[in-house]
């Protein structure tokens, strides 16, 4: 399927006279739409929530944007925690699931009234004795990591037995037996087996595994489960060549586990998801300009964004889509490999790729980019994080993060001189 930008070339020049390239752009229609079409596949569910993974676009514009489409936030951290709250989300309208966890994170998330998602059995003491003993939440969610492989059909979608994540089948099964010991009265169960799954089958059949576990955890313990989270996972065609997902089929593939699962076991659970990628990938663009062409032993197109504003490339060898903007996809080509600035051979955003030819000063849009992208930058080489930019519904622009100054930059050094470097003009 061919990829069309969101964006036009007018509206690149005309964003230009305001902000400078490099920018992520996020297309505030394509967010809302997503989100309608995702609470109507779910909406045989009562109950049925998105907790937006926050960690894949940590901007309280866009999670704003969300809220009104009735999702809630998916927090990993004190600062997560923070950003939902912003936008008005507390109580249960964050699910806390992270790992590893800090004792600040787990007493904000406590303030905050969250869903707690345990990634291990010795965190329930580490919480209670955060809580005070006999204090634990009503509510606690524990995260299932079924270990070994997780496959569909002879496709080996990901490792989960190698992933840090997750309680063993025996682990849960104990933990919610201590956790019914000390009082907590309503359950839940997570578990995310793969990422980016480009397929309709992966939500069904990991429901049906978490729904098996459901009806085991009330007859072993007797707890009531009353949500079951299927958390993120599910992914977007990076690639056109690739299928997207439906998620009309995946929202029905479900449905008929539940019924066939937990309905006969008299479990009426809210089916939770925390999807990122799904909610805000296609509706991202990192603009670049072109500004170097170098000719050694390859091709060289150099760009004014780094890997320090999408590090997927360069992490993952992850392939994303550019266009170059004005250019007949048909016309003559070339292939080249289009780079960041960075001292590191892995800032590419392209390697070997054919293209339209590109002259400095055209327009590059990179697509996919509206999760795990800007959230993912980083300060090599003194880079400086860019602008973020919604396109509002009614076609005008707003500017939603600035772009970082060298002042910001300088900002956390206590270093005696360190103020005089940053000149007026940049704070
Ligand atoms: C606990 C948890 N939930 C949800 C997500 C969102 O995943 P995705 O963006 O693939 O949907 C992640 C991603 O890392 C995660 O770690």
């Amino acid at each position: 399927m061919k990829k069309t930008p969101f964006v036009t070339l007018e509206q690149l020049k005309d964003i230009e006279k305001t902000y400078p390239t490099p920018y992520h752009i996020y297309d505030e229609k394509g967010i809302r739409e997503n989100a309608r079409r995702l609470n109507e596949a779910f909406a045989w569910n009562k109950g049925f929530k998105e907790y937006f993974a926050v960690k894949a676009t940590p901007n309280p514009y866009i999670m704003q944007i969300l809220k009104e489409e009735g999702c809630g936030s998916d927090c990993s951290s004190y600062t997560e925690l923070l950003l939902a709250e912003s936008v008005g989300n507390t109580g249960r309208d964050i699910m806390f699931s992270s790992n590893c966890t800090p004792p600040e994170d787990f007493e904000l998330a406590l303030k905050l009234g969250a869903i707690i998602n345990l990634d291990d059995i010795t965190h329930i003491d580490f919480l209670e004795k955060i809580t005070g003993e006999g204090n634990l939440p009503d509510t606690i969610c524990c995260r299932y990591n079924p270990g070994g492989y997780f496959a569909l059909g002879t496709d080996i979608m990901d490792n989960p037995g190698d992933a840090k994540y997750g309680m063993t089948h025996e682990q849960i099964i104990e933990a919610y037996k201590i956790l019914m010991r000390k009082g907590v009265k309503h359950f839940g169960i997570h578990s995310f087996l793969a990422s980016n799954t480009v397929s309709n089958a992966y939500y069904p059949e990991l429901a049906r595994q978490l729904f098996a576990l459901a009806v085991e955890l009330k007859e072993k313990t007797g707890a009531s489960i009353e949500f079951i989270n299927l958390s993120g996972g599910i992914g977007i065609p990076y690639n056109p060549h690739q299928t997207p997902n439906d998620i009309a089929v995946i929202g029905e593939g479900v449905r008929r586990q539940y019924n066939e699962i937990l309905v006969p076991a008299g479990i009426e659970a809210a089916i939770f998801t925390e999807l990122g990628r799904y909610m805000l990938a296609p509706y991202g663009h990192l603009v670049t300009k072109a500004v170097h062409r170098k000719e050694t032993y390859k091709h060289y197109i150099g760009v004014d964004a780094c890997a320090c504003n999408l590090m997927r490339p360069a992490m993952y060898g992850a392939y994303h889509h550019i266009t170059v903007m004005g250019k007949d996809e048909d016309g003559e080509k070339m292939v080249y490999d289009v780079t960041g600035s960075l001292c590191e051979n892995n800032d590419k955003f392209a390697i070997d790729r054919e293209l339209p030819v590109i002259d400095i000063g055209d327009f590059l849009v990179i697509h996919d980019t509206g999760a795990h992208g800007f959230s993912m930058g980083y300060n090599y080489n003194g880079k400086l994080r860019s602008a973020e930019l919604l396109l509002q519904e009614d076609g005008s622009v707003k500017l939603i993060r600035r772009a970082e100054t060298p002042a910001d930059y300088f900002a956390t050094f206590d270093f005696e001189g360190a103020s005089i470097k940053v000149k007026d003009s940049d704070e």
